[in-house]
């Protein structure tokens, strides 16, 4: 069950709209390393992890990106607030986004391909779920170190590198639950069983 809190994780608040940022910024509400495939990610994943503390985590985390779902969605919603069809005319970069969406905010990357669930795993197995979680938080960290190499809105730019550190903390709580992981799990046999499935289905005894 979530409980909707009215406010955002970290305030948006942007003075002058800009579309063609917004064009960019649509990334990381539906491109493939955005906010809403890490949230998906782990609140899909974290049904399959062996351990309280790594389902715990995976919750946690995966709840908090649906907060940054949302402030990136208010990103690219005051961004592109009021246009004029001289302003949409006069940023080639958002007119192929306006063509099918105008100003609703739609999940898709900056490149046009829509949000797609082929963007994301879960594997039922903790080794490479977490592998594939550190990666993402990776990806995601460089997504928003590209946004800041093209905005100079400093509106902007503080929510950005508000969610870029968040991506950091992340990342290393991921590494504390892949070591935790590997420390709970029988570590030779780390790389040869699934346990979602094996502990359901245990090997037969070998014959002979
Ligand atoms: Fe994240």
């Amino acid at each position: 069950m979530f409980h909707y809190e009215k406010k955002l994780q970290f305030p948006v608040k942007i003075a002058t709209p800009n579309p063609k940022l917004a064009a960019f910024i649509i990334s990381q509400y539906g491109g493939p390393d955005g906010e809403l495939g890490a949230s998906m990610r782990y609140l899909s994943q974290r049904y399959s992890m062996p351990y309280a503390e790594a389902k715990g985590l995976l919750t946690d985390i995966g709840t908090e990106e649906l907060g940054h779902m949302e402030m990136v969605a208010a990103i690219v919603h005051q961004l592109t607030r009021n246009l004029t069809d001289e302003e949409v005319r006069a940023t080639p970069a958002f007119a192929p986004y306006f063509v099918d969406h105008t100003t609703g905010v739609y999940p898709t990357a900056a490149s046009g391909f829509p949000w797609t669930a082929g963007s994301i795993q879960s594997t039922g197995d903790p080794i490479a779920d977490l592998t594939e979680d550190l990666a993402a938080e990776q990806k995601a960290r460089v997504t928003y170190d590209n946004i800041l190499r093209l905005s100079d809105d400093p509106d902007v730019n503080n929510v950005i590198r508000f969610l870029r550190e968040r991506e950091i903390v992340h990342f290393q709580r991921f590494g504390e639950c892949l070591r935790l992981c590997k420390e709970k799990m029988d570590t030779r046999n780390v790389y040869l069983t699934n346990p979602a499935f094996d502990k359901i289905q245990p090997r037969p005894a070998a014959q002979g």
